[in-house]
């Protein structure tokens, strides 16, 4: 057989904590560290412990040359070897290891800059009650905010004292300024109420819709959307969690931006409630699409009752096609998301609802329902939108009052 390593390989020094009695008996306070290597490799569900042994190793290894494996046997012994090639970090040429060779082989296919990809696989979530936890280490207010980090860097940036400033002249109010200053993040959605289908439709039209085409060059088409895209490329594709809308039943859908249709999407509610069994409490009385709008958005129910959820999951290949194994591409797609985020939360406020983005989300929950992968179209974040409830049970930031009291 011939190997060679993964695509991408980065290998982190950790410092791992655990609990040991004896250090506690000992007149400590038994917790105890150690380094322990990690090996990340983005096609991998998640990163592998490795020993030294399996450094250096993998340090020889080329991701591009294939070499042969008896050399290697010989040197670092065949459990060594299987383990690595089990785990997916060396990549064999033979049948057995058709699995991790295909994961790999799809990777390389994305063009993806090797830090992006490390940084992207890492940050992904599953199963966490973020809002729960926030909540329990007493961090959900300014106040706890406050008292455990202290005073945060100061609101306005002062360069010091400077020999002359050059006041600017202020502007007079347009309806945009308007439009700009009643936008403020929903955390109370009318959950008794369902949202008209028109707009929906409207939100969806406005911010995801191709509002243009060009031929590019042949089987090269782009098109024109109301917000910017790095190279006109927009990669970003739209997941909707639909809860509650007129006309549409509850369920899982992909927008078609060409032809502005809703593609239904199956909902597999047994694999979506196969991970609520650590959260119990938060899953009793909830459908799967409940389950789901909840562990979407890390546990925060104020987002999860929205009545639609957008999910924003790049095509990644479609932007590495041109920005090629490139430093800025990711930052690009995310940035792109930005745009489109902000063109959301004005449509929806130009039409009265309520709307939010968060990024503190469950990433491989949500591919799973959706059927995605991280490295090929991973989510970046999650909006959503709705009808505003009338009365404000989780608190929203509103100091000018343009939103809060509700006004009939
Ligand atoms: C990228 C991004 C992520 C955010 N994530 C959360 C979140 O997880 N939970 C939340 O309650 N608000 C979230 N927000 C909303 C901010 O808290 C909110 O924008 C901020 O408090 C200012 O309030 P405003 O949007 O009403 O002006 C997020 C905002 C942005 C731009």
């Amino acid at each position: 057989m011939r190997i060679r390593r993964c695509a991408v390989l980065w290998l982190e020094p950790r410092e791992v904590a655990h609990f040991e009695l004896e250090a506690l008996l000992g007149g400590g306070t038994g917790v105890v560290s150690n380094m322990q290597w990690y090996a990340h490799a983005p096609q991998l569900e998640a990163p592998q412990p490795v020993d030294v042994q399996d450094v250096t190793l993998l340090g020889e290894m080329s991701p591009s040359d294939w070499i042969d494996d008896v050399p290697l046997y010989e040197r670092f012994g065949a459990q060594r070897l299987l383990t690595l090639l089990q785990a997916g970090l060396l990549i064999g040429d033979s049948e057995d290891c058709a699995g991790q060779r295909q994961a790999d082989e799809h990777f390389r296919a994305q063009h993806w800059y090797g830090l992006s990809s490390v940084w992207h696989a890492a940050s992904r979530w599953q199963g966490l009650d973020a809002a729960g936890e926030v909540a329990e280490a007493g961090m959900d207010t300014a106040l706890g905010l406050r008292t455990r980090y202290g005073a945060p860097p100061p609101m306005l940036h002062d360069r010091g004292e400077a020999a002359e400033r050059i006041p600017l002249p202020r502007s007079t109010h347009t309806p945009l300024d308007e439009l700009l200053d009643a936008r403020n993040s929903c955390r109370n959605f009318d959950t008794s109420n369902t949202l008209p289908q028109a707009q929906f439709a409207h939100t969806l039209e406005r911010v995801f819709g191709a509002r243009g085409q060009v031929h590019a060059a042949e089987d090269f088409d782009v098109l024109k959307k109301t917000s910017p895209s790095g190279g006109a490329l927009h990669p970003t594709e739209a997941y909707l969690i639909v809860r509650r809308v007129e006309g549409v039943a509850p369920g899982l859908y992909h927008y078609r931006a060409g032809d502005h249709a809703l593609q239904p999407l199956g909902l597999d509610a047994d694999a979506v409630m196969a991970g609520a069994e650590k959260h119990v409490d938060n899953a009793k009385d909830k459908s799967a699409l409940d389950y789901l709008a909840w562990i979407a958005v890390g546990g925060q129910q104020w987002f999860a009752d929205a009545h639609v959820l957008v999910v924003m999951a790049p095509r990644f290949a479609r932007n590495f096609w041109k920005y090629r194994n490139h430093a800025k591409a990711y930052r690009v797609a995310i940035l792109d998301v930005g745009h489109l985020s902000q063109t959301l939360l004005l449509t929806a406020t130009e039409l009265g609802l309520g709307s939010f983005i968060t990024a503190a989300i469950n990433e491989v929950d949500i591919e799973r329902a959706f059927g995605l992968t991280g490295y090929v179209d991973g989510p970046l974040a999650v909006c959503g939108f709705g009808v505003r409830a009338d009365t404000m049970v989780t608190s929203e930031f509103d100091p000018n009052r343009k939103v809060w009291p509700r006004r009939g």
